[in-house]
């Protein structure tokens, strides 16, 4: 078989870029451990109540320092519990002030869900076995729906909540 010179040229820059990429994605991969920072830490999906901040006690908000909060939530299919209030009624209301400094601590029972604070920068996967964090600064005030952008069945639509920002 005889191929054309131009045919060579580029096979082999197609097989050279193949190798450049493989390697690059391989180093960034395995020698410096690179991966999304939320999959440092690692959980029990049967047993999020085993980690401190998913204690039934310990989720919702929470006011952490002055201006800084945390808020600790478990998605499941169809919802996302922020415990409970006084009352004993389940939260789906966060309000915090603007200018705060909020942490959110997500984690999953069951599958894969989202969690996204729909016009702010939050916006996480939440997979089993992994606890996804982000802090951000609540720069405006308003209404903030937060919503699962992951489906996860049936009742995905239904996983909702708001994060209120109050002047
Ligand atoms: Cu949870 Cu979609």
């Amino acid at each position: 078989m005889h191929l054309h010179k131009y045919e060579k040229i580029w096979l082999t820059f197609g097989m050279a870029s193949l190798v450049i990429f493989l390697l690059v994605i391989g180093f960034a991969a395995f020698w410096k451990g690179t991966h999304p920072q939320s999959h440092i830490e690692t959980i029990d999906p049967q047993n999020v109540e085993a980690h401190e901040a998913f204690k039934p006690e310990n989720l919702g908000l929470r006011e952490v320092a002055d201006g800084k909060y945390t808020v600790n939530l478990v998605a499941s299919a169809f919802n996302y519990d922020f415990g409970t209030d006084a009352d004993g009624k389940a939260v789906k209301r966060i309000r915090v002030p603007k200018g705060s400094t909020v942490l959110f601590q997500v984690t999953t029972k069951d599958v894969v869900h989202g969690f996204q604070v729909a016009g702010t920068n939050v916006n996480m996967m939440v997979e089993p076995g992994h606890v996804s964090r982000l802090e951000t600064v609540m720069k405006n005030a308003g209404e903030f729906t937060v919503v699962c952008n992951e489906y996860c069945g049936v009742g995905h639509h239904q996983m909702f909540a708001i994060v209120e920002v109050y002047e």
